[in-house]
């Protein structure tokens, strides 16, 4: 279960969020968690997170691993603080800041190069789906953002799908339309990476995951985890959504 702070939360807040979920996640039987804060949160994340079954990420990368790029941040810099994990190609990235998916493309290769998980986000807009053209919109991010990782690579990306609809809209898909699209990831896997490695890539769905809606969307066959906003903000919130 994967939590994407976005742009809250100050170093303080993020120690006592983690002073706050421990007790949750020493009681056992907890999801793999991974926590993406702001950049600058990220230390105060790495030594609240020592001892627990967490990995820090972070939210995105740049593609060179050094230089004079003012404002960015490296997949080297993210591994040499602590991530394991980090973002690339969030929605809000693709609408606010100009992300492509050649750029996505880019960021991918370089957060495996720096021995970073990319979380590699794709999803279609409102207007993509109502025209019926979500799986077309899929296999173009699919097939742009990852066409130069052989198999060994994807084994060492997750997939999110976040259907921009859904996304901090209160609105979530439903378990039926979710597993649809998680599905047809997988097929776009398995046609390009190969059954087993299709078969172990795990693909999260982000979109208004909350507690009343968690159990659902988790127990369907091709929906492997969340990549939760809003509702991962607080920690009582977010512990209820680990089971
Ligand atoms: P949300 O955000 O849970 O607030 O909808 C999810 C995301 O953008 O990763």
């Amino acid at each position: 279960m994967a939590a994407n702070w976005k742009m809250h939360k100050t170093p303080a807040e993020t120690a006592e969020f983690f002073a706050a979920l421990r007790p949750r996640l020493l009681a056992g039987a907890a999801p793999f968690v991974v926590v993406a804060p702001p950049f600058p949160c990220i230390p105060a994340a790495v030594v609240a997170a020592a001892g627990l079954d967490v990995a820090i990420a972070g939210q995105n990368l740049y593609w060179e691993p050094r230089g004079a790029f003012t404002g960015e941040v490296s997949g080297p810099i993210l591994k040499a603080a602590g991530c394991d994990y980090v973002i690339v190609g969030h929605s809000e990235r693709r609408q606010y800041f100009g992300e492509t998916d050649e750029t996505v493309n880019r960021k991918v290769g370089a957060a495996l190069e720096a021995g970073l998980t990319p979380i590699v986000c794709v999803g279609e807009t409102l207007a993509e789906r109502e025209a019926g053209h979500t799986e077309t919109v899929l296999r173009r991010q699919f097939e742009r953002g990852l066409w130069s990782l052989g198999v060994e690579q994807i084994l060492n990306c997750v997939l999110a799908y976040e259907p921009v609809w859904a996304i901090g809209t209160g609105r979530t898909a439903t378990p039926e339309t979710a597993q649809a699209a998680h599905a047809f990831l997988r097929s776009l896997a398995q046609s390009t990476f190969g059954g087993e490695a299709a078969g172990h890539l795990r693909i999260l769905y982000g979109g208004s995951v909350k507690p009343e809606n968690v159990a659902g969307l988790m127990a369907q066959p091709d929906v492997d985890g969340g990549l939760v906003g809003g509702a991962s903000l607080d920690a009582a919130c977010f512990a209820s959504l680990l089971g």
